[in-house]
């Protein structure tokens, strides 16, 4: 038995054809302006903190400092050294606090835990936390990605 009329048409096949080509060219252009407007977070090479604002009182006290567009962390040692951290998540990357008290990070996200070495040691994080290397001169603290000193 033959239809009378085609539910597809050859207009609407070409219609359909040519929106799709369409979609796909509009979506050319517009990805690279979309890119420009909001860009791709670029980890910057290294942070100079003013040492007057980043004074830790004692062992086990911390601060967090702007590490590009994420938080970092800042934490004084038992020992008097510094440590910094990348405070954002190794499981899907939200935002990591200390809590000096329990000497542990904190993620809230899907209670994922680290300790204060920044190791994972319970929840969901599959590595231990992002560690940057911190120099001290003067009145200055530089934090930079591990193992990449000037
Ligand atoms: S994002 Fe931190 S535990 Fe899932």
């Amino acid at each position: 038995m033959k239809l009378k009329d085609s539910l597809f048409t050859r207009r609407k096949f070409l219609n359909t054809l040519i929106g799709g080509w369409l979609t796909a060219l509009g979506a050319t252009i517009i990805q690279p302006v979309i890119k420009f407007i909001f860009p791709p977070y670029r980890e910057p090479e290294e942070v100079i903190l003013p040492a007057a604002d980043y004074e830790l009182p004692g062992p086990n006290s911390f601060k967090t400092f702007p590490w590009g567009s994420k938080p970092g962390i800042l934490k004084r040692n038992d020992d008097g050294s510094l440590t910094a951290f990348v405070a954002v998540c190794t499981h899907l990357d939200c935002n990591v606090t200390y809590l000096p008290e329990q000497r542990k990070f904190y993620c809230a996200c899907h209670d994922g835990w680290y300790d204060e070495n920044g190791i994972n040691i319970a929840g969901p994080p599959p590595r231990p936390l992002r560690r940057l290397d911190v120099i001290v001169e003067g009145e200055k603290i530089i934090i930079r990605r591990k193992g990449e000193s000037a």
